[in-house]
């Protein structure tokens, strides 16, 4: 007989991976409401607190009076729809690209994009600690897949060597790392692509809004945009949205059009959700956005320090994703509860999330934070720390 479903979910219980939600009332604010209790929020990936800004909400209510809230079918049935247009422009010119198509979320780019460019006789290069979404790409699309060290060019370089003048070769990489907060090579990575011909793919999905002049990113903040192929980047985090956007060529965009399943098979964006990333990609460029970048930067190199004073060894990074290592699943996990109890809402990241043993707290900044806070929390989760042998 086959496995029962509670067998399976027992052997999940056992292994301490078993998951589960918890639910909010109210906004994604720095502050959140959860059992009645008003909570620090210090996982959001709502960078900039954009998804409770009252220009994105207006956008997307004035779309919805205007266009209705759904856009019928995929847009190479019920058609392109004008906010489509608008969007894709405008990410176009915020990126400076050529061109840009939108995707439904992150996974639904990664899962499409990767399989529209590679099949069975290609190669992708994958850091090892990519996104789960890049990685169900690759496995999509039949391509070989040859993972490399976290961040290690250099033997991402004897990779290439090894695989020369086997089909096309892509490399793909997280711009920020989601789990981690670190930042790609990126310009090792566009020598190398060069050097061997490959194409090159950025998941900017932390990056985007928060990195680089204007929020353009990490590629732009090292001055290599216009050695990557495929600038991915998502509107759920910093852009206070919903949604994805590969930043193309024209002929690129072509391509994904006719071969991204993700692209061509599923109901396309809503206007509501298109009119907020408008507003959000507006939002980001202007005097405010710069200024909201400013303060996420601050508040990040400020709970960054407050963690390490207090005798956590964080790893190294400059970017708002914190984490604190905590090990094993058991631990992580207690020392989510724990600061559940303090009043701090950040959950435990356990495998396959991250590799076995790397459990951790995924501490996350907002804009929106201010030091008063992130100082009371960096005091509860030294104390926490202590008592679970953390620190
Ligand atoms: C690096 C990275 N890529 C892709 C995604 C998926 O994006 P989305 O949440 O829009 O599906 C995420 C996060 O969820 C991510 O962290």
């Amino acid at each position: 007989m086959s496995r029962s479903i509670q067998d399976e979910l027992q052997e999940i219980s056992n292994s301490g991976l078993f998951r589960s939600t918890r639910l909010i009332t109210g906004r994604q604010s720095a502050r959140i409401s959860h059992g009645g209790r008003e909570l620090l929020m210090l996982c959001s990936n709502n960078y900039l607190g954009l998804a409770d800004h009252p220009a994105l909400a207006k956008a997307a209510i004035n779309a919805v009076e205007i266009y209705g809230t759904s856009s019928g079918a995929s847009r190479l049935v019920s058609g392109t729809m004008e906010l489509h247009e608008l969007l894709e422009g405008a990410v176009a010119g915020f990126k400076r690209s050529e061109a840009a198509l939108v995707f439904n979320s992150g996974h639904a780019a990664n899962t499409g994009i990767i399989p529209a460019l590679v099949r069975r006789g290609d190669v992708v290069f994958s850091d090892r600690l990519n996104h789960a979404s890049i990685v169900d790409g690759i496995l999509l699309s039949g391509a070989r897949l040859v993972r490399y060290p976290h961040n290690d060019h250099l033997r991402l370089s004897r990779l290439l060597d090894k695989h020369r003048g086997k089909g096309r070769a892509l490399i793909v990489t997280d711009g920020v790392f989601s789990m981690d907060g670190d930042m790609a090579p990126l310009v090792e990575l566009v020598a190398l692509k060069k050097a061997h011909e490959a194409l090159l793919m950025v998941d900017d999905a932390h990056g985007s809004g928060v990195i680089g002049s204007q929020g353009r990113g990490c590629a732009e903040h090292l001055g290599v945009a216009d050695g990557v192929d495929i600038k991915m980047g998502t509107f759920g985090k910093a852009l206070g949205s919903f949604g994805a956007y590969a930043a193309v060529t024209s002929d690129m965009r072509d391509l994904l059009v006719n071969r991204c399943r993700s692209f061509i098979f599923s109901t396309s964006l809503p206007p509501a959700v298109l009119a907020a990333s408008l507003a959000a990609l507006e939002l980001v460029q202007s005097a405010e956005g710069d200024l909201l970048r400013d303060r996420i930067h601050a508040n990040a190199g400020y709970f960054r320090r407050g963690l390490v004073e207090a005798g956590f060894d964080i790893p190294d990074g400059s970017t708002q994703i914190i984490p604190l290592i905590t090990g094993d699943s058991e631990t992580t996990m207690r020392f989510s509860e724990e600061l559940l109890a303090e009043g701090i809402f950040a959950q435990g990241i356990r495998p396959p999330t991250v590799p076995a043993g790397s459990g951790r707290i995924r501490f996350t900044v907002m804009a929106t934070h201010d030091l008063v806070d992130l100082a009371w929390a960096a005091g509860r989760i030294k104390e926490i720390g202590i008592r679970l042998g953390v620190v």
